[in-house]
């Protein structure tokens, strides 16, 4: 079938719904809901048998919906209407949730239901609970709809339901005085990672995202108790959450500390013992070990790594390759394992130019650690989705195993055309070919985790769930294995024979000779493209990429 997608953004829900379509021999094509005079001209230029709506947030135009079957995904129960489904439900801490995909019609979300799909509710930030069971879930129901749709004999059902309103800021506002944790949690969790929780810190107006829970520390409710690294510990009415993230009027989300250097002024709470702590806790670098495999764990909000986190993270890899192990697992965070450097951290500096150029040299520095250890084979556990610069981070390791599911998208150029580093230049080709490696940086697309497998860019693609289990498993196999010194010794004269053709120095040098035209050249394309994309400027047009029907030789069909 021919179909369209509409769609606020190209979210990682709208790039895994692309891929499971595509990949089932489905033609597709995006349009950006931009307005309705484009949505009518996208769909008389593409002529679709069917419309879905993954991520909208305005209402599909009745001139489309009244002549086309449009389905929208819905991320709420069978019968629940409106927008902030997923706010309400966190927020209310309700057991179980689910996915509805629904044809649209003049009242939202009230049309005949074509398919659903459930999901328990973890406690956990609203964004986590879109990338992971909300997207497994439209996965689901989307597949059975177009599946429906396909057969012509199903007849969508009306079912009851109940629209509720707009969660509003003064829903969700905190009371420090007299909240528990458990409250304030929930109410944090439900305004991840957007819009947040309208707040102050030091007597300054906030949004505040990214909560982390704390075990141990206490005080007087409300009172900011102190900090650690970039978030600031605030008591509660029972006990103390942790703020990783803070937006000031009109500034971008930043690191707490980042934001608020008044922070200075507040204790250090440093952990205990450096990489290991007993959560909760707000720990962003963590290492544990067990039958001769350290595991490190970067749980970096959205996934983006500053120059100051790629040093942390790079010190304690070295001290980790020091441990008597003899494979080490980077296994990232649980959303993201990593989105390459910190736009964000970047846009916020004095010299944004100087902040990249630092930001990409302590990422090769990372990355070439992983490249250079010589005491323990590596693994890239690649949980979360991945993006640019972190696609190749991951590819620094001697494998990667990634969880189905997990979306890739390992290219640069949608950043304002940036060339990218991370040593891709190294490790891309040999696995995908030099015509591969230029087909997947200039088609900028996302890529699946079997895909990945299948195109030899990365090494084994592991079942969603049990996925942390499986990679313990075989990480301790690899560990056991008879012949590990003999693997670890053919790795080095791998690399030594890498080193003799062609040093990592001239790679790295050759790449941010190019980066460099990046940041300070005359051409600003990167420095306008971070700017859109840490402001969430909406789209003025959709990706010619993505708009097939856009291209100069589509032929509209008959
Ligand atoms: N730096 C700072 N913030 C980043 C980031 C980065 N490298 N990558 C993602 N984010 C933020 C987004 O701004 C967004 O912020 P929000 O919490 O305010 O909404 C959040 O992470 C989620 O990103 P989103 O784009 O909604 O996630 P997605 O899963 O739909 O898409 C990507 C994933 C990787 C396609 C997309 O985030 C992206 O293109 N990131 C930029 C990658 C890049 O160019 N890195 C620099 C070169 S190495």
């Amino acid at each position: 079938m021919r179909i369209l997608f509409f769609t606020h953004s190209f979210n990682s829900l709208t790039q895994r719904l692309f891929c499971e379509l595509s990949g089932r021999g489905h033609q597709l094509s995006i349009e950006f809901d931009i307005a309705d005079s484009v949505a009518v001209e996208a769909v008389e230029r593409f002529r679709p048998d069917l419309i879905i709506a993954p991520f909208l947030k305005r209402a599909i135009p009745g001139a489309i919906w009244s002549r086309h079957c449009c389905l929208i995904v819905h991320p709420g129960i069978v019968g629940d209407r409106g927008p902030s489904a997923l706010d309400w439900a966190i927020q209310n801490s309700v057991a179980n949730w689910g996915v509805t995909v629904l044809q649209a019609e003049a009242e939202m979300d009230a049309g005949p239901v074509w398919a659903a799909a459930n999901f328990s509710l973890r406690a956990a930030k609203k964004s986590s609970i879109y990338r992971n069971e909300v997207t497994e879930a439209a996965v689901k129901a989307v597949l059975t709809a177009v599946e429906r749709f396909a057969s012509q004999n199903f007849v969508p059902e009306r079912m009851p339901g109940q629209a509720h309103a707009p969660i509003k800021q003064s829903d969700r506002a905190i009371d420090w005085q007299h909240e528990t944790t458990a409250s304030v949690l929930a109410k944090l969790n439900a305004a991840d990672g957007l819009p947040g929780i309208a707040g102050e810190l030091f007597g300054q107006p906030c949004h505040l995202f990214d909560a982390w829970p704390e075990a141990r520390l206490k005080g007087a409710p409300g009172s900011l108790l102190g900090r650690r690294e970039t978030a600031i510990l605030r008591a509660t009415a029972d006990g103390a959450v942790w703020l990783g993230h803070v937006r000031r009027t009109g500034g971008l989300k930043l690191p707490a500390t980042l934001a608020f250097p008044e922070a200075d002024e507040l204790p250090e709470l440093p952990l205990a013992d450096c990489w290991k702590a007993p959560a909760p806790t707000w720990q962003d670098i963590a290492y544990e070990e067990a039958g001769g495999v350290g595991f490190l764990s970067f749980e970096f909000y959205n996934g983006a790594m500053s120059t100051a986190q790629c040093r942390r993270l790079g010190e304690a890899f070295r001290w980790a390759t020091a441990r008597p192990t003899t494979v080490i697992v980077l296994r990232g965070g649980g959303d993201f394992w990593s989105n390459g450097i910190h736009l964000n951290t970047i846009e916020a500096a004095d010299s944004p130019a100087d902040e990249s150029w630092a930001n990409i040299n302590a990422i090769d520095d990372l990355a070439e650690a992983i490249l250079r250890c010589e005491t323990q084979l590596t693994v890239a556990a690649v949980g979360g989705n991945a993006g640019a610069g972190g696609c190749f981070l991951a590819r620094a390791a001697d494998f990667v195993w990634v969880r189905d599911g997990a979306m890739l998208n390992p290219h640069y150029k949608n950043m304002g055309n940036l060339y990218g580093s991370e040593f891709w230049t190294y490790l891309l080709p040999p696995r995908v070919g030099p015509d591969g490696a230029q087909a997947i940086m200039r088609h900028r697309l996302p890529m699946t985790a079997p895909e990945a497998v299948r195109l030899g860019f990365y090494d084994a693609c592991l079942p969603g769930p049990g996925f942390a289990v499986d990679v313990a498993r075989r990480a301790a196999e690899l560990a056991a294995a008879p012949d590990i010194e003999a693997q670890l010794a053919a790795k080095r004269a791998k690399r030594a024979a890498d080193e003799a053709t062609k040093p990592l120095a001239d790679y790295r040098a050759e790449e941010l000779q190019e980066m460099r035209r990046n940041f300070y050249g005359f051409d600003p394309s990167y420095h306008v493209a971070r700017y859109h994309f840490v402001s969430h400027s909406p789209h003025s047009w959709t990706p010619r990429h993505l708009a097939r029907h856009r291209d100069l030789d589509w032929k509209v069909p008959t």
